[in-house]
């Protein structure tokens, strides 16, 4: 059953991660702790479980395997239900603070004081599915317009839960990186608010606060398993996701943090570019992948700044992998708990085996007897047609 992973061709760097403050000061303790205290007041929060696979650990020859599964999380499928919608309310925040010369407090946004003055107020995003979710999820809590930008290969069945939640959704003919573009035009033009996941230069305040929302999820795994895991496998699309997780676990965990291993599509591996040429370097994506979150050409910068400073391994998986791993998951191994975990969600998963099956890269990884290893199952079935496809292909 791994013999497909034993098989299967993936690249592999190491680097030596640069020296400096970046997990302290791109994100700091301080918008962490913000984050954390206002998304666990809003209604319906909940934490999401922690798994502990035994029979694929001793499987895999492994000291533990432990997944965050945050399919459950406020009902939306994915992690990134705690990154647009804090941010859309951050951008809020700031524009009312703005006009109307005080402080505004995001509990008072919330209870609809100003509900007037938040409806002028239009938040847009580019997204391939999730991350628009949240804003527009957020946004339809916190009474805000929303427009999200979506490319030509997300599907019809994602749109729809984003104008499910009010969006107007527009379509745009060309790839992410495309939607992210004429967001951000159209906003200029109509004096509407990017709450964008990824930075640029100029454009870094949401990304901030889309990662501190990350810090939720971070903040339930370390109080779940109280000693640190030894490594991270964390999927990647423009790095958000993984700089917001290994900045908060080395201000959590300090020396004793984890060794973050960053794993991308073949497609698109735009943060393996950059680890190899030392800096951020943008890639053409010629073909989509099926992890439809993960196709990003262009890193967030911010997020670079956090991952140059803490990830030592850069992994590329090829396409081949991610049915298997999904149904590794939803038909798991002995006693193992049925987990399920969307495309976007296997990557870390699909190196993780790989990498213990294959001996050159289970030295290169550091995966020994004594390894217990951390994957942020970052989506359920957010796609559920797409689901049940790759898991009974
Ligand atoms: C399910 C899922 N996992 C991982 C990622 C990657 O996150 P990031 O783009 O912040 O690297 C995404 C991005 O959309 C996603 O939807």
């Amino acid at each position: 059953m791994l013999d497909i992973f034993s098989a299967a061709n993936l690249k592999h760097i190491a680097v030596v991660p640069v020296s400096g403050q970046a997990s302290e000061l791109v994100v700091t303790r301080d918008n962490y702790a913000d984050a954390v205290a206002e998304i666990k007041s809003w209604n319906g929060y909940t934490e999401t479980p922690l798994h502990t696979l035994r029979d694929l650990s001793n499987t895999l020859g492994i000291g533990g395997v432990f997944y965050k599964d945050e399919a459950p999380r406020f009902g939306l499928g994915s992690f990134k239900a705690l990154g647009g919608s804090y941010a859309g309310l951050r951008v809020i925040q700031r524009e009312l603070r703005k006009q109307l010369g005080k402080d505004i407090s995001a509990h008072d946004i919330r209870k609809g004081t100003y509900a007037d003055d938040v409806a002028e107020i239009t938040l847009v995003s580019a997204t391939d599915g999730n991350h628009g979710k949240s804003l527009s999820w957020g946004a339809q809590r916190f009474g805000a317009p929303c427009r999200i930008y979506i490319h030509r290969e997300v599907s019809e069945i994602r749109a729809q839960a984003m104008r499910d939640f009010g969006a107007t959704v527009t379509r745009v003919d060309g790839d992410y990186d495309a939607s992210v573009e004429e967001a951000r035009n159209d906003a200029n033009e109509n004096g509407w608010f990017v709450v964008s996941d990824t930075s640029w230069e100029g454009y870094t305040q949401p990304p901030i606060d889309v990662m501190a929302g990350y810090g939720v999820m971070t903040r339930e795994t370390f109080e779940q398993m109280r000693v640190a895991p030894t490594h991270v496998f964390i999927q990647c699309g423009c790095g958000g996701l993984a700089a917001g997780v290994s900045a908060s676990f080395r201000q959590l965990w300090g020396d004793a943090a984890p060794r973050v291993v960053i794993v991308e599509p073949e497609l698109a591996p735009c943060l393996f570019e950059s680890a190899k040429a030392g800096e951020k370097t943008d890639v053409e994506v010629h073909e989509e992948t099926l992890m439809a979150g993960l196709s990003v050409g262009e890193p967030s910068g911010i997020a670079w700044q956090i991952l140059s400073a803490e990830a030592s391994d850069y992994v590329t998986i090829p396409e081949s992998l991610i049915a298997p791993a999904m149904r590794l998951l939803a038909q798991p191994l002995g006693d193992d708990p049925k987990i399920v975990a969307g495309e976007s969600a296997i990557a870390g998963l699909a190196a993780l085996i790989a990498g213990t099956q294959q001996s050159s890269l289970r030295d290169a990884l550091g995966l020994t007897t004594k390894s217990r290893v951390l994957l942020i199952g970052s989506e359920g079935a957010t796609d559920p047609a797409i689901y049940a496809s790759l898991v009974n292909s």
